[in-house]
């Protein structure tokens, strides 16, 4: 199994530029197989989860085709399927994002229940409730979910928890619904309103994506479109930690600043400075920075994506900082890691409480989630020795060409078989 050895590396200096973001072209792609037509995609990252999500549209009956790098082209003649295979499903769980799409065009889907994974129990109930709201027979037998619904009819659904992926799959579903859906308490992610806009580029009438209620006319089918994929703001974050933890200056190119506002102000309390320019921006960090409490929400929150690799940032800060999660139940593995690393972090239900340390020491350590091998990464930039990071296709999950991306910023990474 392949892992990272990172040695302490000085300053990071130089110019990098963020990919696509993986938790929007996911659901795109999926929405794609409800288009009559021909899709094309722009600005798609190399990423393990792309190539499940290929499969998965492969599966159902999409000619899923690679034209220049990052661009792949859709078409959808027949689904010949109604089932995202189990190995996929199993393998990457935002599988389940082509259930709407299947209901929507099909009337019927039938996949395994995605699994939890290291990060919480991950239930799909508010999908469910959605589906069924919609007009969908649910039934969950031998681990299998089996979704049936003669005729998609518009319904109001309040979402208990402002869930991204059952956003997603129950405006995917409404599209092609008849009449109006309202969804209540709708999580606002960019990526929903990517996802949305895709959508409306395809011909669908999805209004107020973005807020907390998103209407969605249904019409009789969905066409060919274009698009190209917002920047992925959690590299974007993930980036400008690196520059703080190393005491380093980048600029990050492919930049959504309204998209990293959280991000951005908690970094600029800890005393790092954040100038941005055009769809470009500039981090310095500093020899020392201060600690700051974070709790990570539903965006426009602090996102959890980012709460692993803040902590790694706020394991060398100056001072005591509480981070709190709220999102996930379990997305504290990482803390154990870090600790090999001489991090001191005390958890106490869903807070952590980390003593900011003058310095880490390598350490073999262990990804458990794709943002905690990224947290641990950033770790082992300031690590004293080497830290040996195993278990990186969680890393290769959602982040395109990282090392090498770290690489060309003065960081001293590689990757051994
Ligand atoms: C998406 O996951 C992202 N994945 C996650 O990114 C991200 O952490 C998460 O949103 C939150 O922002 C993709 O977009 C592919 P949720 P998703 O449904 O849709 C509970 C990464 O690192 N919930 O918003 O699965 C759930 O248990 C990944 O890139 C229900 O209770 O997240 C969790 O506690 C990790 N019932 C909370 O909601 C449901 O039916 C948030 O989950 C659905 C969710």
């Amino acid at each position: 199994m392949a892992r990272l050895l990172v040695e302490k590396s000085p300053p990071l200096k130089g110019r990098v530029k963020v990919s696509g973001a993986k938790n929007s072209v996911l659901p795109i792609m999926a929405a794609s197989l409800m288009s009559e037509g021909t899709v094309t995609i722009k600005e798609i990252p190399e990423l393990e989860d792309v190539v499940v999500m290929k499969d998965v549209l492969g599966a159902i009956g999409s000619k899923v085709q690679q034209e220049d790098k990052g661009v792949v082209e859709i078409t959808t003649p027949a689904i010949w399927s109604c089932e995202a295979p189990n190995d996929l499903v199993k393998r990457m769980r935002a599988s389940f994002l082509v259930m709407g799409p299947l209901l929507a065009k099909k009337g019927k889907a039938r996949m395994y229940m995605p699994g939890g994974c290291n990060i919480g129990v991950r239930p799909v109930d508010l999908h469910l409730k959605g589906f069924s709201a919609l007009g969908t027979e649910i039934t969950q037998e031998r681990g299998y979910i089996e979704a049936k619904a003669k005729k998609l009819r518009g319904a109001t659904i309040y979402l208990d928890f402002p869930s991204v992926g059952a956003t997603e799959n129950i405006m995917m579903a409404a599209c092609l619904a008849e009449g109006q859906t309202v969804i209540e308490n709708a999580a606002e992610e960019p990526e929903i309103v990517d996802l949305a806009n895709f959508l409306n580029k395809m011909g669908a009438r999805i209004k107020g994506a973005g807020t907390d209620t998103i209407r969605i006319e249904g019409v009789k089918q969905l066409g060919s479109a274009e698009h190209t994929v917002i920047p992925d703001r959690i590299e974007v974050g993930t980036f400008m930690i690196a520059a703080a933890i190393t005491g380093g200056d980048i600029i990050i190119d492919n930049v959504i600043m309204d998209h990293v506002v959280s991000i951005t102000a908690k970094l600029k309390e800890a005393g790092i400075e954040v100038m941005p320019y055009g769809s470009s921006v500039r981090v310095k960090g500093k020899e020392c920075f201060k600690a700051t409490d974070v709790k990570t929400l539903p965006y426009p929150g602090f996102p959890t994506d980012m709460q692993a690799p803040f902590m790694a940032l706020m394991s060398v800060a100056k001072g005591n900082s509480v981070i709190i999660e709220t999102v996930f139940e379990n997305r504290f593995l990482h803390v154990e890691e870090l600790k090999r690393m001489g991090a001191k972090i005390k958890i106490e239900g869903r807070s952590a409480i980390v003593e900011g340390v003058p310095r880490l020491t390598g350490a073999q350590v262990k990804a458990t989630d794709l943002r905690a091998g990224a947290a641990l990464v950033l770790a082992g930039l300031v690590a004293e020795g080497v830290s040996e990071i195993s278990d990186v296709f969680h890393i290769d999950r959602g982040y395109e060409r990282f090392e090498e991306k770290l690489k060309g910023l003065g960081a001293i990474i590689t990757r051994v078989q």
